[in-house]
């Protein structure tokens, strides 16, 4: 008899509200869960009739294996999926672990060196960036993280990246938590506090909105400080066929979900970067216009927080 060709089910276990148009979600995945490694990512189709997303993996239980996702809702497919889908639903597809798992050590140095890794989140980014600080933390390094956000009631995971970070600063906009003021603030002492001895900053990671990234490896190349991070190209197919995460790296062109999604930040063309990504905004518009007036799910929380919020606004 042959054999039955089981389909992978992707089940939401659980589900949370984390802010103000962000979502937690922890999917049953368990060869992704498996195989997953700091630093990647998986394309995410929703529903049987959605267009496919990318979304880092912010943390794996392979003992259940689940994968979390974290999703702000920014436009039609993330909106859907923040106020379309409840614990016990399914997704119709997760392909990956997709892209290069990040190098948990400091560029030119042996793999046993411990140097102090600063890794900056700023909004969102703060789930993506949050295996690579445990990471880095494991394997020996002194973490400090920053984490900024526009006010108070954006701020997600703080009790997470406190526990495995050496240190976390929290920066506001507005000063509603933490310091007031920006990330790069901060960036900037913390690297001027150490400028030698054993607890030199050796190495940044930022992870946020691409203007945030690009300030970051401002402050840092000055200082030398080698930047990573991990660019949110438009993606189509995750696999390096279509073109559409393509990017200036260092004077070449490089496929962000294959080459990436890390690169050296000092080395990135940040303005063609944030150009390409806004290349369909009127389609997006449109299509986030025909889902609202499609969709009574449009009066539910996710969609008011993401108004309040004003997260298409700030999506790049
Ligand atoms: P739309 O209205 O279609 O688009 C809003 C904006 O999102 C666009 O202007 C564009 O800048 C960007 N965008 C649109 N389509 C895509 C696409 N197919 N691929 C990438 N960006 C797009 N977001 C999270 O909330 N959590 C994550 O963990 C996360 N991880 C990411 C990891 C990678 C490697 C990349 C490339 C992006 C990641 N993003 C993440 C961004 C997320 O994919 C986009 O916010 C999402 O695709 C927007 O879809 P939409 O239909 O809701 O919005
Ligand atoms: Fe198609 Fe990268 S998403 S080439
Ligand atoms: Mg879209």
């Amino acid at each position: 008899m042959e054999p039955e060709l089981k389909l992978p089910d992707f089940t939401i276990v659980d589900l949370e509200d984390l802010a103000g148009g962000v979502t937690l979600f922890e999917v049953r995945a368990p060869r992704i869960a498996a195989r997953h490694r700091a630093g990647q990512f998986v394309m995410v189709r929703p529903r049987p009739t959605s267009e496919r997303i990318p979304l880092t993996i912010a943390a794996v239980d392979r003992d259940l294996g689940t994968i979390t996702l974290v999703v702000q809702s920014v436009g039609r497919t993330t909106m859907d999926m923040c106020a379309g889908f409840k614990r016990g639903d399914r997704f119709a597809n997760v392909a990956g672990p997709l892209g290069n798992p990040t190098h948990i050590g400091i560029p030119g140095k042996p793999e046993d060196y411990r140097g102090t890794v600063v890794c900056v989140a700023g909004g969102i980014g703060a789930a993506p960036i949050a295996p690579i600080v445990r990471a880095f933390r494991e394997a020996g390094h002194e973490v400090i993280t920053i984490l900024g956000a526009r006010r108070a009631d954006l701020v997600i995971l703080e009790d997470w990246l406190a526990f495995h970070s050496s240190q976390l600063v929290v920066t506001t906009d507005d000063g509603s938590m933490g310091r007031k003021g920006f990330v790069t603030d901060v960036l900037r002492e913390v690297i001027e506090a150490r400028r030698e001895g054993a607890s030199k900053v050796e190495l940044a990671v930022a992870i946020g909105p691409p203007i945030m990234m690009k300030m970051c490896s401002k402050t840092t190349e000055p200082y030398g400080v080698p930047t990573l991070v991990s660019l949110n190209t438009i993606m189509v197919d995750g696999t390096g066929m279509c073109g559409g995460c393509r990017v200036r790296v260092g004077g070449e062109s490089k496929y962000v979900c294959v080459d990436g999604p890390e690169f050296e930040g000092h080395e990135v063309d940040w303005d063609g970067m944030m150009q390409r990504q806004a290349m369909y905004k009127a389609e997006e518009a449109e299509s986030l216009e025909r889902w609202k007036s499609a969709n009574s799910a449009c009066t539910d929380s996710a969609c008011k927080a993401m108004a309040a919020a004003g997260s298409v606004a700030s999506s790049g």
